[in-house]
């Protein structure tokens, strides 16, 4: 297709796309423009931002290396418990390196569960020792009274002298875990232990970062909840102190998991990974596998299984920063019907607030009569609408009469903000000027939040919400607003909204009379100077009892500028009611606030399941909410990262994840978009989001976008079915719905790496394209001609491919290669517009045989949306020997029929096909026999009873 021939009208603006780039237009130029009147707005001041430049310990020559000065602890009083042992550690020497070394610790070693062991060390004296309640953060607990050291597949050795431990796979007598030979170091502000790791190890997890799977020698995670633009390698927005080690010499699994919310690094090298935190305890956890998904599973279901989703929130998502006015968004919503691109759920970003204020709408621009007017109709045609919230409150300006705003006010008098240490309330900034942050630890937070959920909920009628800028981040560093608030609104001092002239890779040869004249435009134009956010650097000393809070002598490389962990955040001397300071918390402000804020939701939406997407995230965040992966680029790389990303987050019980589709930061271009779309509607999470200022990107900006993206959301849709009961068996069981190849097929070395195709469930085989200007991709297929058959999902052919070989794929732009694994039933129902339309239609079925001529597959069925689900129904499908035989159970009933059925690898012809004993319909091409026209003999629901088909 000529794309420069390509027209179309949307709204008040003409689009024309020359060479598939779009010519902006008036509803597509950057979107520079501020949703209220920000000149009106002071500026916060630059000093306010600069934090004190730190020097992180690993990229500084002549930090201390704890292993070699500290002396380590001796064991001593060993006694056997009922479940494992006890024992007291006395340090052998002080050397407080990066704090003050404790000198007496409790150790405590549980066989937990036959795959599960438990090591816990803690300091004897526990004042000012922060430790990690069980009611926040969920505890793994002995499983029962009947695992012993006999029964248990860890065995845990020990030496006294010099205390180190070992854990050991009793089956194999591999050693899994040792950190024997190197002391460990135990103090108020550092805690280090190393262990071993085989050499070619293969460690993965330690999220959240922008890496591909596998953390090979060299890394150093640093995790430390950060609000920064998804930098490669960098800490980014949640917190998941786990990870897992696959070995390929026994073909074995296992995982390990610290814990705590504190502060922490972990540096992995050539043969062994070294483990830092700056306060709390060591609660260690052991699981062990054998396999990657009974590891995956065993540790989820240890830190809570996730949520089972609303079924609408599996259908597609629109959103921007940008949507000026209700009008605009109505367009959006109009322009997805005119060009009948399913659409969802609609979002709002804080463009809807009323001077970016939580919960608020802005009068002009958002008035609330249309508003609720859009709600009803976008309820009317069964879509849903989701509104983002960020972390910080406002705080209104006292010598501004006019400056009421009641949420502060009620938070305020319940004493649900955060303090600074002196009890005075902290003030830092976000994009309403100076703020401040609820406390969720308060005691009538939760009551507060409640309110102010149900009270919005009263106005706007919202489906689910957005939690953002929960790590919690705030612009300035330290509580700058103490003073400053009486300069309230004001604008952060940075500039946002001009992403003018920035384009993906290959935007150059696509796109090459837009790109020359951009560069003639940049050449004129003389670059801004680039000013010092930071003051000088820092020697941080260590301090008694809590420490030297804000700035601890031991620095991590945190992935700010300055590397001051008050950039960009509430500071780590931020106090909660309780006394708590944000230092030992910090990585669980998202966790808590998702956790309030579905708690709320289930008062204002009573029986309805509450979505809810959070940016910062923690080992459990799941159980209560979806994820998104940030402020990503518009360009390949970060189209790539996203499978990486979201393997990482499945691992860690977030399977309910996707990216920004096209790319947040920078504009994007077509054929990115266009691969993006395609990608992006594989992931539960299906959204297209984008920053202000960018070109507009929705799928109908561009046809080839359009094309591209209805071929895969019908595939989407069709596949609701199967997707659902992924989602139900995560929910059940832990795993993931997106898998790595090397969770498929554990027994092969050479997919350890592989991180740019992916399975959804185990029956679906993703490669997508990830580079510019290419119209072929490689992909492995494993097993293929041995022990699998894979079959083409667009012309049904099995596919020649061989095992272990690099396959070249055609893959033209529009095109995304899917394959079906063979042994797999899925259950499918014709697309709809919407996900409710989607649900009234028809199902069907798609069989792929395996090399035996077998297939198996599950669907699990409910209403979608309650909370409490009092029905539901599961059915199994086997087939065998020419049969495929359905075994419904449970009480939900479906009315819709069954309408046809696909089955891939059929050698011969059928002489005939029968459903129920009677003859029916069929068709046979291509090894594939295609049954129809069911319905009629199906016309009590699909599923209403067992049936046989025969062939
Ligand atoms: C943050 C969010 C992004 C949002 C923006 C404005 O950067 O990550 O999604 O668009 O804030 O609210």
């Amino acid at each position: 297709m000529h794309l420069s021939t390509f027209v179309n009208f949307i709204g008040l603006g003409l689009i024309s796309t020359v060479c598939g780039s779009p010519i902006a237009t008036e509803s597509n130029s950057n979107k520079a423009s501020s949703t209220f009147d920000e000149s009106s707005r002071a500026t916060i001041s630059d000093e306010m931002t600069w934090g004190v430049a730190q020097t992180p310990n690993i990229l500084n020559d002549t930090a201390v290396d704890a292993n070699a000065v500290a002396k380590g602890y001796d064991l001593v009083n060993v006694s056997q418990t009922a479940h494992g042992l006890a024992g007291i550690l006395k340090l052998n020497e002080a050397t407080n390196i990066y704090g003050y070394d404790f000198d007496c610790l409790n150790l405590l070693v549980e066989y937990q569960a036959d795959s599960r062991l438990h090591v816990h060390i803690e300091p004897a004296n526990l004042t000012d020792v922060f430790v990690l309640p069980e009611d926040l953060i969920a505890k793994p607990r002995i499983e029962s009274n009947n695992v012993t050291f006999d029964t248990s597949d860890l065995v845990f050795k020990y030496q006294e002298k010099n205390f180190g431990f070992s854990v050991i796979r009793s089956s194999t007598g591999e050693v899994l875990f040792s950190t024997i030979g190197n002391p460990l170091v135990y103090s108020n502000q550092f805690i280090q232990f190393n262990t071993t790791l085989p050499k070619d190890h293969v460690v993965t997890g330690l999220g959240e970062s922008i890496h591909g799977s596998i953390n090979e020698p060299g890394v150093v995670k640093t995790l430390f909840a950060n609000d920064v633009g998804d930098p490669i390698d960098g800490n980014i927005y949640g917190v998941h102190p786990v990870y897992m080690d696959h070995r390929y010499d026994s073909n074995t699994a296992h995982s390990v998991y610290w814990r705590t919310s504190a502060i922490q690094e972990v540096v992995v090298e050539e043969e062994a990974l070294t483990w830092r935190a700056l306060s709390g305890v060591v609660d260690l956890y052991f699981f062990s596998g054998p396999e990657p998904k009974d590891v995956i599973k065993q540790y989820v279901h240890e830190i809570g299984l996730p949520a089972l989703q609303p079924y609408w929130a599996l259908g597609y998502h629109q959103c921007r920063w940008g949507y000026d006015t209700i009008e605009e968004l109505e367009e959006v919503v109009s322009n997805f019907k005119k060009f009948d691109i399913p659409l969802e759920t609609i979002w709002s970003d804080i463009d809807y607030m009323d001077g970016y204020k939580d919960f608020t709408t802005d009068p002009h621009r958002y008035p609330l009569d249309k508003f609720k007017k859009f709600i009803d109709d976008i309820h009317g045609t069964d879509q849903h609408y989701i509104p983002m919230f960020d972390a910080g409150i406002y705080v209104p300006n006292p010598n501004n009469a006019s400056d009421i705003y009641e949420i502060f006010h009620n938070g305020n008098e319940s004493d649900s903000f955060l303090k600074n240490p002196d009890g005075s309330l902290y003030i830092g900034s976000v994009w309403p000027g100076f703020t401040a942050f609820p406390d969720f630890l308060a005691p009538k937070s939760q009551e507060f939040w409640t309110k102010t959920i149900k009270d919005f909920y009263d106005k706007v009628q919202f489906d689910g919400l957005w939690c953002d800028m929960n790590e919690a981040s705030s612009f300035c560093v330290g509580s700058c607003g103490s003073e400053g608030y009486l300069q309230n609104p004001a604008k952060p001092n940075f500039e946002y909204g001009d992403v003018s002239d920035t384009y993906p890779k290959g935007f150059e040869q696509s796109n090459a009379s837009e790109y020359s004249s951009i560069q003639q435009k940049a050449s004129s134009t003389s670059s801004a100077a680039s000013s010092s956010t930071s003051i000088s650097d820092s020697q941080n000393t260590i301090a008694p009892g809590k420490g030297n809070i804000n700035y601890p002598p031991y620095a991590i490389n945190h992935a700010q500028g300055d590397h001051d962990l008050a950039t960009h955040a509430i500071s780590p001397n931020a106090t909660h009611y309780d006394g708590t300071i944000e230092y030992d918390v910090h990585n669980l402000y998202g966790y808590m606030e998702v956790n309030a804020t579905y708690n709320a939701l289930l008062e204002a939406i009573p029986n309805k399941r509450p979505f809810i997407l959070s940016r910062a995230t923690f080992a459990g965040s799941g159980k209560h909410a979806a994820h998104w992966g940030g402020d990503n680029t518009a360009d390949w790389a970060w189209m790539y990262f996203s499978i990486p990303q979201a393997l990482s987050m499945g691992m860690s019980g977030i399977p309910f994840f996707g990216v920004d589709v096209c790319g947040f930061n920078s504009n994007t271009d077509s054929e990115l978009c266009s691969r993006w779309m395609q990608l992006g509607s594989f992931f539960p999470f299906y959204r297209n989001h984008n920053t202000l200022g960018a070109i507009s990107q929705e799928p109908y900006v561009w046809s080839s976008v359009t094309d591209a993206t209805k071929i895969t959301m019908n595939i989407r849709y069709l596949l609701l079915p199967y997707y659902y009961s992924l989602l139900h068996e995560s929910h059940e069981s832990g795993l993931p719905v997106l898998r790595a190849l090397s969770w498929e097929f554990p027994n092969q070395r050479n997919l350890s790496t592989v991180d740019t195709q992916f399975f959804v469930g185990d029956a679906l085989l993703v490669t997508p394209v990830l580079e510019p200007s290419v119209e072929t991709v490689k992909g492995v297929f494993p097993g293929s001609g041995i022990t699998e058959i894979y079959y083409d999902w667009y012309t049904h052919e099995q596919v020649d491919f061989q095992a272990g070989k690099n396959e070249t794929l055609e893959a033209p732009l529009g095109h995304i290669p899917l394959h079906i694994r063979g042994g797999n039933i899925l259950p499918t129902q014709e697309p709809g517009y919407t996900i409710a339309q989607s649900r009234k239609n028809p199902f069907g079925l798609i069989v792929a045989l395996d090399k035996n001529g077998g297939a198996s597959g599950k669907l699990y069925l409910d209403d979608g949306e309650s909370q409490e689900v009092e029905s539901s129904l599961f059915v199994n499908f086997v087939a065998l020997n020419n049969t495929i035989v359905s075994s419904p159970y449970g009480d939900y009933k479906i009315s819709e029929p069954l309408s046809n059925i696909t089955i891939l690898g059929v050698n011969e012809k059928p002489d005939s096909v029968t459903f129920e004993g009677k003859d029916v319909t069929y068709t046979y091409e291509n090894s594939t026999l295609f049954v129809t026209d069911l319905n009629k003999d199906s016309k009590d629901g699909a599923f209403d009873k067992q049936f046989t088909l025969k062939w």
